[in-house]
């Protein structure tokens, strides 16, 4: 497991969040230039600070052909369509920035982390690395670790030893306590709580403001209800919902995941810690979740 951070930017000094670094790529005076993935919610969330983060939307891919957009942050409109449309792309990008380098991020929600990994490692096989972002009201511990393609979005934690994969969605207002072990592709929702030493499998969604009890290990392709607390380990596969958490059927029955009722949702305090650091190559291995 190589956990080698790309920017070891760990201070042992408490700095406001305005200093601290908030992407896995340092841009050298320049804006880092990104090309995202997505046109919806989550995608409008991460245009909206990627300019505080030092990096420069240069174009908006989508794999729906009738896909628009435009920007709200006064950026690109550019889009382009499916791979044919980024594959296109890439040789104009090449030629009108006069060599800069191409990072991508994949702003897809959702219930499916795969799909945003797929997506992520397709653009790594056409060259485009991908970009690890923080917002800049985030915590994020100086001796945590977050890995390539992860977005940390407003008003959450990542406390202090904790680890997340890669493409992972910390989302707005949650927050994984110390020495949580997140595997590639988890979403965590919004408002949703991880406690201390809990862990999470691949493509694991932890659904808005639901709680998760200290050192609970929760399997690959889990899908948490909102408003759950998980009391009890949670084998691969299974959705799981209430208070407190209990099976109710294997994920490859969900026909949808809905939006249903919002547990607790507390604000974290504003960020007043030190740097956080990336994982730029490497895999977490946290091993399979225990049976129920
Ligand atoms: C758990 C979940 C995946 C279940 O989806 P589903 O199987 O399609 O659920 P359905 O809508 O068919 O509901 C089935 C029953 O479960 C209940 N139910 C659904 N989600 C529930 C939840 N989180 N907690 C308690 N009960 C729930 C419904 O009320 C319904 O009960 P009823 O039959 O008595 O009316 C979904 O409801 C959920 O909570 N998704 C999380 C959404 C989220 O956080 N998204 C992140 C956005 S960024």
């Amino acid at each position: 497991m190589d956990t080698s951070p790309s920017t070891p930017t760990s201070t042992p000094t408490t700095k406001p969040a305005s200093e601290v670094t908030r992407t896995s790529e340092q841009g050298n005076g320049e804006p880092i230039a990104v090309a995202m993935w997505g046109t919806g919610g989550q995608a409008r969330v991460v245009e909206e600070f990627l300019g505080a983060v030092g990096c420069e939307l240069v174009v908006v891919c989508d794999h729906d052909p009738h896909a628009t957009w435009e920007s709200e942050t006064g950026g690109t409109n550019r889009i382009c369509h499916g791979w044919s449309g980024f594959e296109a792309f890439l040789p104009t990008f090449a030629s009108e920035s006069g060599g800069r380098t191409l990072y991508g991020i994949v702003a897809v929600g959702g219930h499916d982390g795969s799909d945003r990994l797929r997506i992520q490692a397709r653009m790594e096989t056409l060259g485009v690395r991908p970009i690890a972002v923080v917002h800049p009201s985030a915590y994020v511990a100086s001796n945590a670790m977050i890995g390539p393609g992860s977005q940390v979005m407003a008003q959450s934690a990542v406390c202090a030893l904790a680890k997340v994969g890669r493409g992972c969605l910390i989302n707005t207002g949650s927050s994984v306590d110390h020495h949580c072990e997140l595997g590639d592709g988890v979403h965590v929702a919004p408002g949703a709580r991880l406690a201390g030493g809990v862990r999470v499998g691949e493509h694991t969604m932890v659904g808005m403001g639901a709680m998760v009890l200290p050192r609970i290990k929760i399997g690959n392709q889990v899908v948490i209800g909102a408003g759950a607390v998980v009391t009890h380990d949670v084998p691969d596969g299974k959705v799981v919902y209430g208070n407190p958490a209990r099976v109710v059927k294997d994920v490859s029955r969900l026909s949808d995941v809905h939006v249903r009722g919002i547990g607790p949702v507390e604000p974290v305090s504003p960020a007043q810690g030190g740097g956080a650091k990336f994982l730029v190559e490497g895999k977490y291995d946290i091993g399979p979740a225990t049976e129920e």
